[in-house]
């Protein structure tokens, strides 16, 4: 059984807490720089701030933030093992998925076949990532999106909930893809994307 260390007491952070129980494994408590809150969150340990990792080297962590700049920033600020939180309710092919460090895989999220996805990635609850995806470092695939066949989502893009990306689609690093947007072109400048089909807005 592992022993967890979650970055971030938020909502998506008791949402992985229950994703690492669920899993069998132990969360040891946060540890968050929001001094207004309690002892305790979601009935476990807030342990201290976030530079307290170093108190708890011997543990895995996970970070439970969604702007993926933090997100990576701290990443690199933690020396110590990652913890990949996959929920037991997740369909993950056995056919050559790569998962990589400090992602999390929400409930019932699908995660086909030939799919790649990198480090601290977030597959949220119900997402659907088709076969042959390419999902880099730090992109956040939010609730109910459906990514087709080859779909792949540069470094740091956040697909916005509901959204559907279109088979053989290549988005670039940066982008925000608005709730509900549908991506039918290759998107190749960094930008917020909304709407049917999904334009620019800035
Ligand atoms: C796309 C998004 C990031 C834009 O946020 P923003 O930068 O604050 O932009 P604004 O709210 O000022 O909207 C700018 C314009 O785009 C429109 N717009 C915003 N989001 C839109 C969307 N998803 N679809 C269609 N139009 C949208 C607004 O109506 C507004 O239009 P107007 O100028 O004609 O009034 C945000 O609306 C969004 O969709 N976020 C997704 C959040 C999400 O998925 N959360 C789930 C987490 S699991």
């Amino acid at each position: 059984m592992k022993r967890v260390v979650i970055i971030g007491a938020s909502g998506h952070g008791k949402v992985i807490a229950d994703t690492i129980q669920k899993s069998g494994d132990q969360v040891l408590g946060f540890l968050d720089d929001d001094p207004n809150l309690d002892d305790e969150f979601c009935g476990m340990p807030v342990l201290g701030k976030v530079t307290d990792w170093k108190k708890y080297t011997n543990e895995a962590f996970v970070i439970a933030i969604g702007n993926p700049e933090i997100r990576e920033r701290i990443s690199h600020e933690i020396e110590g093992e990652f913890y990949t939180a996959i929920h037991p309710s997740a369909q993950i092919s056995g056919i050559d998925v790569e998962i990589g460090q400090g992602t999390v895989v929400m409930a019932n999220a699908v995660v086909n076949s030939g799919a790649h996805i990198g480090r601290h990635v977030i597959i949220n609850t119900s997402a659907v990532v088709e076969h042959d995806n390419q999902i880099n470092d730090y992109v956040h695939i939010s609730v109910g999106t459906k990514l087709a066949g080859t779909v792949s989502v540069g470094k740091k893009s956040w697909i916005g909930i509901g959204a559907c990306v279109s088979n053989n689609i290549s988005i670039c690093d940066n982008c925000m893809i608005g709730a509900g947007a549908v991506v039918v072109d290759n998107i190749t400048e960094a930008g917020t994307y909304v709407g049917i089909p999904a334009r620019r807005i800035k």
